[in-house]
């Protein structure tokens, strides 16, 4: 793709917000690593994605939803095609109550710890577990992330979702196909808003939990270093990071990549990491698991993008 044809598109779809070509992933990964997207769009308005999504469908470029890019490490070739960015769409409305319980409109570009706060000062209760997870709703949604026993999928009534054809959709949380740290959400599905269900509490109950929460996993997890979360998903009934700990692999490292000293499942980027050697460590660590324990280990990040060199 070239730089012509990414203006041949901003002027074909009328689009309004932010389009940049050739933009380093790295910048948008609490990584900090991935090579460079072919198109970068920040839309402003839904009408604007709207005409860029059926365009893009119809020129069959790909696309790739973005939340803030905290669970997913791009490869050092970049993202094919174009990588939307819900950044202009972060609010956050009351959508009505029934007896116990709040519902709030939010959307997807909404950074999940602003909705973990808001509902902190109302005194709702349901997501004070999720205090301290980056990134943002939509991407919360479509990985269900969790910690602590609390998951998003629980708090989950609806969502707005721009399906294959543009058109936008309402899909019930029964309907979306949860599971652990995954979501029946197909990639060329995108999350627009979601209707949240809270239980009204005591604010100072529910500020206790949260403060609780966020404590636990200040001690637990390098949250305060460049990382993209749990490497790998827990097997069954086994934490992935006490495996990873006793095959003996805490400050492994390959190039700048290097194997938490404080909690193995992360791996942190210490500079100038490139995602070749990330994915040679998850290599070298679950080779070890798999020869000390005979467990499997599965990636809980997504992977994305193109090898260097292909593209
Ligand atoms: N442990 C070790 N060594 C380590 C790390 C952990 O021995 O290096 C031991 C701990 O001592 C503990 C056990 O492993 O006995 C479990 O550790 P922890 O309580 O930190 O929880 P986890 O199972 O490693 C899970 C989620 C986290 C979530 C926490 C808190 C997964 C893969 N991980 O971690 O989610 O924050 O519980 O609820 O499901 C994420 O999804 O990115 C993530 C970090």
């Amino acid at each position: 793709m070239t730089g012509q044809q990414v203006r041949d598109i901003v002027t074909d779809c009328q689009f309004e917000g932010d389009m940049k070509f050739m933009e380093p992933m790295s910048r948008h990964t609490s990584l900090k690593i991935g090579g460079p997207s072919d198109i970068f769009a920040i839309p402003e308005n839904f009408a604007s994605l709207g005409r860029l999504h059926d365009y893009l469908q119809k020129n069959d470029i790909a696309l790739f939803p973005l939340g803030s890019g905290t669970n997913i490490l791009v490869k050092d070739g970049g993202i094919q095609g174009a990588v939307i960015c819900f950044s202009s769409f972060r609010k956050i409305e009351p959508a009505g109550e029934d007896g116990e319980y709040a519902y709030l409109s939010v959307d997807s570009g909404t950074v999940l710890q602003r909705l973990v706060m808001h509902s902190r000062e109302q005194g709702y209760a349901g997501v004070e577990g999720l205090a301290g997870i980056p990134g943002t709703v939509g991407g919360a949604i479509w990985g269900n992330a969790g910690s602590f026993g609390y998951e998003i999928k629980d708090v989950l009534v609806s969502v707005d979702m721009m399906g294959a054809e543009g058109r936008i959709q309402k899909v019930r949380a029964e309907d979306i196909g949860f599971g652990y740290r995954k979501s029946g959400i197909l990639p060329t599905d995108l999350l627009l808003r979601a209707e949240i269900k809270l239980r009204k509490d005591k604010r100072d109950e529910v500020s206790a939990r949260f403060e609780n929460f966020l404590k636990a996993k200040r001690e637990k997890q390098p949250i305060w270093e460049s990382s993209a979360g749990c490497v790998f998903k827990n097997p069954e009934g086994l934490p992935a990071g006490k495996l990873i700990d006793e095959a003996g692999c805490k400050g492994m490292s390959i190039g700048d990549v290097a194997v938490s000293t404080i909690h193995a499942n992360f791996f942190i980027n210490r500079g100038k990491a490139c995602a070749a050697d990330f994915i040679r460590l998850m290599h070298e660590v679950a080779g070890r698991v798999s020869s000390t324990f005979g467990i499997t280990l599965e990636p809980e990040i997504k992977i994305v993008g193109r090898d260097n060199g292909n593209g």
